[in-house]
């Protein structure tokens, strides 16, 4: 099973997209894929048109329920252990908590019956994002096409570094998504160019600008579902290829 998470500290850089629509391709070619919302804003299930959370993530970790129980059936080979807003409220008890960078490990050891575990994160350096690191194997960082985006996604790379030090284990950053891109726009052309001297080969093709991706989330569907023959729905379809067919990580 590959565990993953889609991390970034910077807001709206397409991180929620990327989990969505990258689980959803996945899931189309007979993977089994479970997402995991590990940001208060819900936003994985409020993308796959889930309105009626009973049992979120913060319940598994309050103990009041399994993550095995709380999992919902998302689409065909598409599960989603969803969040909400009292994952605040569980995520200031975790502090108290001994071995709490370690407690997704824990928590998430019966859910075996996948090919991909995918986290969305939150975009903050909180436990949540410290556990999602000690938890998956794989990142991939969506960038946006702006110079802020990349001078954060430098920051990210510098704390990555810090959490793995201190965990004593590293999550190896697999992929960076060019995420936002618009060819019209000079100032893609220039972070593409910086990110390719920054990361080399890690850096994907890019995921462009579609209005089709921005609406998709507020009809409740994946790309696939809302616009297929869309611009997002083949970058994404690609970025799927790419996940596939990245070769096995080899640890040190
Ligand atoms: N390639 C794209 N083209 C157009 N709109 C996009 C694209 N990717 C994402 N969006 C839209 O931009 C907004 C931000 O994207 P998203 O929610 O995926 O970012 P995020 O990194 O998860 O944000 P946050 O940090 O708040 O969790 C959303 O409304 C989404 O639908
Ligand atoms: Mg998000």
């Amino acid at each position: 099973m590959r565990k993953i998470a889609i991390l970034g500290l910077k807001g709206g850089i397409g991180k929620t997209t990327t989990c969505v629509n990258l689980g959803a391709a996945l899931a189309q070619r007979g993977q089994r894929v479970l997402l995991i919302d590990t940001d208060t804003q819900a936003n994985v299930s409020l993308a796959l048109g889930i309105m009626d959370v009973k049992k979120s993530l913060a319940d598994v970790l309050m103990r009041k329920v399994t993550a095995a129980e709380c999992v919902l059936s998302a689409r065909p080979n598409l599960d989603l252990i969803p969040s909400d807003l009292s994952l605040f409220k569980a995520q200031q008890r975790m502090v108290l908590e001994v071995a709490r960078e370690e407690i997704f490990n824990e928590l998430f050891s019966e859910l075996t019956a996948y090919d991909y575990h995918i986290l969305d994160c939150a975009p903050s350096a909180s436990l949540m994002t410290i556990n999602a690191v000690a938890y998956v194997d794989e990142v991939i960082i969506p960038v946006s096409m702006e110079m802020l985006a990349l001078a954060g996604a430098r920051q990210f790379l510098t704390y990555l570094r810090t959490i793995s030090r201190l965990l004593g284990r590293g999550a190896a950053i697999r992929l960076i998504v060019p995420t936002f891109f618009d060819a019209r726009r000079r100032v893609s052309a220039e972070v593409m160019t910086a990110l390719k001297a920054d990361f080399g080969d890690k850096v994907t093709h890019p995921i462009r600008v579609d209005t089709s991706l921005s609406e998709a989330p507020g009809k409740g569907k994946t790309i696939f579902e809302y616009a297929p023959r869309s611009r997002g729905a083949a970058d994404y379809a690609q970025l799927a290829d790419v996940v596939e067919q990245l070769p096995p990580l080899t640890r040190a």
